[in-house]
C-alpha cells in the first residue's frame, strides 16, 4: 500500500497533510509513505524530518502520486493533475465541492475515489476526523491576534502612573468553533467580550466563557438550528430585527470578529456600510467568512480595506497563517480517517459506513455524493 503526501500548490497555502508523527503511525499501519519534495516547508517540516521516520522523498507530483493507493492533501490535487493518479486511488482533502464542480468531475473521470473531508458527519465517532473543527479552532485564535496587531490600542485595562488605559471592547458574531475560541482568546488578552448568534444554545456557551450574550430572540430562533447543529438562513423579518440590534451594539465596539456561516449558502451579511459609519475611528473588523462572501459588506478576500476610519481585514485561508499547528492537527484528522479502513495491511473500505458514505464524492467514474447529485 503506497500513500502519497503532496506539496500544496494553491496561493498562500502553507499547510501539509502529514507530520513526522502521523507518517510514523501510517508506516506502522503498513503504508509505504512517499512525500513530495518540500511538501512540509511552509509548516517548518523539512524533508529530512519525514525521511527520519521512514518516508521516501519524491521529486515531483507525478512521481509522488502515480503509483499511490492513497493521496493525502490539504486542498486536493488540481483537476488537470487527476490523470496522473492511479485509477481507484483514494484521495483525502478539503475539496470545496459545491464551488469546484469541474474539479470533482475531473476526479470522477479519472476514476479516483475522492473524499471531501469537510463532508465528514459531525458524529461522536468522527470527532477526531473533523477538519472543520481542528482548523476553525486555530483560525478563531489567530483572528484575535490579527485584530490585536491591526488595532492601535491595547486589549487589557492597564493602570499606570501616567493614567489608566481602558480595555478593548470585542464583539464576536457567530459562535461556532471559531467564535468560541475567539471569545476565549480575547478574554485571555483582557478585553471586554460580547457575542451574538442565531442559535439560542450558544447563549450558555458564551456566558460560560465569561462573555456577554446579545441576540434577537423570537419564535424563529427556536428553529434556527438544524439537527446537525448548524444555523439555517433566517427570514427577512428576522434579518431586519437583527440588523437593528447589531447597529446599536456595533457602534460601541473596538473590534468585531465575524465568523457566521450557513452550510452550502453564501455567508450572511451582518454589517452594512451604514453600520460601519457608526463605528469609532480606529476600530477593526476581522471577517473570517470573507471567502464565503463575507459577513461585512465591504470586506475583500486577501485585503485590508480602510473605510470610514475602520480597518476591515479579509485574510484568506486563516488556518494557513498558523501552518505548523494546523498541519499537525489536520494530519491527525486524516490519519484517524484512514486508520479504520486498513485491515491486515490492506485497504478494506466499507462503503455503507456512514462516515464514508457521507464524505466520498467520486467513485467508479461517477459523482456519488447525494449532497452534490441532489444539490442539498
Ligand atoms: P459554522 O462555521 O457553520 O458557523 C459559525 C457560526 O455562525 C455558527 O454558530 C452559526 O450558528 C452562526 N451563524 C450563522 N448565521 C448567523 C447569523 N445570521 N447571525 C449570527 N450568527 C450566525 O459553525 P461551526 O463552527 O461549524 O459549528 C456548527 C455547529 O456544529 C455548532 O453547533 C457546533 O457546536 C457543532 N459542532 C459539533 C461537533 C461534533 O459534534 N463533532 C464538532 C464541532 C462543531
Amino acid at each position: 500500500m503506497k500513500l502519497a503526501v503532496i506539496r500544496e500548490r494553491r496561493d498562500a497555502e502553507k499547510r501539509v497533510a502529514a507530520s513526522p508523527e502521523t507518517v510514523k503511525k501510517l508506516i506502522g499501519m503498513g503504508f509505504d509513505v512517499q512525500v513530495e519534495a518540500d511538501a512540509g516547508m511552509g509548516a517548518s517540516i523539512p524533508d529530512d524530518a519525514f525521511t527520519a521516520v521512514g518516508a521516501t522523498i519524491k521529486p515531483d507530483l507525478k512521481a509522488t502520486i502515480n503509483d499511490a493507493d492513497v493521496i493525502f492533501s490539504v486542498q486536493g490535487i488540481e483537476a488537470e493533475d487527476a490523470v496522473l493518479a492511479k485509477k481507484g486511488a483514494l484521495q483525502l482533502a478539503v475539496l470545496n465541492p459545491f464551488v469546484e464542480k469541474d474539479r470533482i468531475k475531473a476526479y470522477a473521470d479519472a476514476g479516483m475515489m475522492a473524499v471531501a473531508m469537510e463532508f465528514v458527519p459531525r458524529i461522536t465517532r468522527a470527532q477526531s476526523m473533523d477538519v472543520l473543527s481542528s482548523q476553525s479552532n486555530l483560525a478563531g485564535y489567530k483572528a484575535v491576534l490579527d485584530a490585536a496587531s491591526e488595532f492601535g490600542r491595547a486589549f487589557p485595562m492597564m493602570m499606570t502612573a501616567a493614567g489608566t488605559v481602558a480595555p478593548a471592547k470585542v464583539m464576536i458574531m457567530g459562535v461556532g468553533v471559531a467564535g468560541l475560541q475567539a471569545i476565549a482568546t480575547a478574554q485571555r488578552l483582557g478585553a471586554v467580550v460580547s457575542a451574538t448568534d442565531v442559535r439560542p444554545s450558544t447563549k450558555e456557551q458564551v456566558e460560560s466563557l465569561g462573555g456577554k450574550f446579545v441576540m434577537v430572540e423570537d419564535e424563529e430562533t427556536q428553529e434556527a438550528e438544524t439537527s446537525g447543529g448548524y444555523a439555517k438562513e433566517m427570514s427577512d423579518a428576522y434579518k431586519a430585527k437583527q440588523a437593528a440590534l447589531i447597529a446599536q451594539t456595533i457602534a460601541k465596539q473596538d473590534i468585531v470578529i465575524t465568523t457566521a456561516l450557513i452550510p452550502g449558502r453564501p455567508a450572511p451579511k451582518l454589517i452594512s456600510e451604514d453600520m460601519l459609519k457608526t463605528m469609532k475611528h480606529g476600530s477593526v473588523i476581522i471577517d473570517l467568512a470573507v471567502e464565503m462572501g463575507g459577513n461585512c459588506a465591504l470586506s475583500k478576500p486577501g485585503e485590508i480595506v480602510e473605510a470610514h476610519g475602520v480597518k476591515i481585514v479579509g485574510h484568506r485561508n486563516v488556518p494557513s497563517r498558523l501552518a505548523t499547528d494546523t498541519s499537525a492537527l489536520y494530519a491527525r484528522n486524516l490519519m484517524h480517517y484512514i486508520a479504520p479502513l486498513v485491515t491486515d495491511g490492506a485497504l478494506a473500505i466499507d462503503f455503507e459506513d456512514e462516515i464514508i458514505a457521507q464524505s466520498l464524492v467520486t467513485k467508479d467514474g461517477a459523482i456519488v455524493n447525494a449532497r452534490l447529485t441532489e444539490g442539498s
